[in-house]
């Protein structure tokens, strides 16, 4: 095994061959349980650092994996490869007529893994009980702001209140904990974090902070705009106190903070600091995009092609082995901090988060 200090960008392809057997492994010793499964990228938001209102390019309909394919290939990575959690994310999922058909399909496997979705929220009011008892465990729902009039401008969408109840009939359906994903806007995103930590404390959800990543479909992350975790845990402490959860962060993306009164804990809230402080070393994931292919990094360059595999009638131990060989040729880290770090072609919303 080749040794790599982590955190240093590798692309080089490793000289010896995948285990045929065991989990899903790379040459670092990373073992990938987590697999995110982007359903499509479609989304009825068109938030601001992800695409450009007119849209992209969507994926043509048969280039998309049908719901049997896909639930063949979660099959073989529940069965065959360890995966022991489902993430199902976009786009966003809930655009997808299929959503509750693939999570009972899921829940259905052996060991059952465990089941998340992370959701823009619209249209989540309406589905939340029924995706609980299709089999899902958790809810994420992004939500960058707490403002209504901000909200339409970074999503360039009217639908504040739609997330809003989304949020609460997650809560009432029993898909708690329910988290709060937020990506801050550079210019008012510190206010924001305040009001929405002040929110998710008075709902009992978990806010999570995520530091913007170059993922954009324009291309146009600026690292000097993006806010850093510090920036924001600093103006966290301002108006909250903070210790750090003593429970192990494993390969957990986000750090946990604790959040005081003069009572004690009210509640928690996570930073993601990917780009400020990567934390690539202890990263348990794997992707498998809405087109079959898997990814071994958010960040990575290329892709192995299962849908095509499929589609040429290989049978699971060829596309097992497939699936083995992409995430043992994993890069150590996404090298998004190093100067000839170059952004995948493939944006945001057709990986996944
Ligand atoms: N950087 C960080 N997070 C992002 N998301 C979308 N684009 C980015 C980006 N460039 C978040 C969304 C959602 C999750 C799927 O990923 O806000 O919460
Ligand atoms: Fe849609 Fe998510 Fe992109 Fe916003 S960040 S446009 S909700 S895919």
């Amino acid at each position: 095994m080749t040794v790599v200090p982590l955190g240093l960008p590798s692309v080089q392809r490793p000289s010896t061959p995948a285990p045929a057997t065991g989990p899903l492994i790379d040459t670092f010793g990373r073992v990938a349980t987590d697999l995110r499964v982007s359903l499509t990228d479609l989304c009825n938001l068109r938030c601001t650092y992800c695409m450009p209102a007119e849209g992209l390019d969507w994926m043509p309909r048969d280039q998309k994996l049908t719901p049997d394919e896909l639930t063949r290939l979660l099959r073989i990575g529940v069965t065959r490869l360890g995966i022991t959690s489902i993430r199902f994310t976009g786009g966003e999922p809930l655009v997808v007529p299929h959503l509750e058909d693939v999570l009972a399909a899921t829940t259905a496997l052996q060991p059952r893994p465990e089941i998340t979705l992370t959701t823009n929220g619209i249209g989540l009011a309406q589905r939340a009980a029924g995706l609980r008892r299709a089999g899902l465990n958790r809810i994420n729902v992004s939500l960058d702001t707490v403002d209504p009039a901000r909200f339409a401008a970074i999503t360039r969408r009217d639908r504040f209140d739609d997330v809003i109840a989304g949020l609460h009939a997650a809560k009432e359906a029993g898909l708690q904990p329910v988290k709060v994903n937020a990506v801050l806007d550079p210019v008012t995103g510190l206010q924001d974090a305040v009001a929405l930590l002040g929110f998710c404390l008075e709902n009992g959800y978990q806010l999570r902070i995520i530091e913007q990543m170059p993922l954009d479909a324009g291309h146009s992350w600026q690292r000097d705009r993006a806010l850093s975790a510090d920036d924001i845990l600093d103006t966290l402490r301002r108006h909250f106190t903070l210790t750090p959860d003593p429970a192990p962060r494993g390969s957990a993306p986000a750090q946990l903070w604790r959040v005081h009164d003069g009572t004690g804990v009210v509640g928690r809230v996570g930073i993601i600091a990917s780009v400020s402080h990567a934390f690539c070393s202890t990263c348990d994931r794997s992707r498998l995009t809405a087109d079959g292919q898997v990814r071994n990094c958010l960040f990575a360059r290329d892709e192995t092609d299962l849908r095509a595999l499929l589609r040429s009638g290989a049978d699971d131990d060829v596309l097992e082995a497939a699936w083995r060989a992409a995430m043992w040729a994993k890069a150590a880290g996404h090298g998004i901090n190093d100067p000839d770090f170059v952004q995948p072609d493939r944006p945001m919303s057709a990986i996944g988060g």
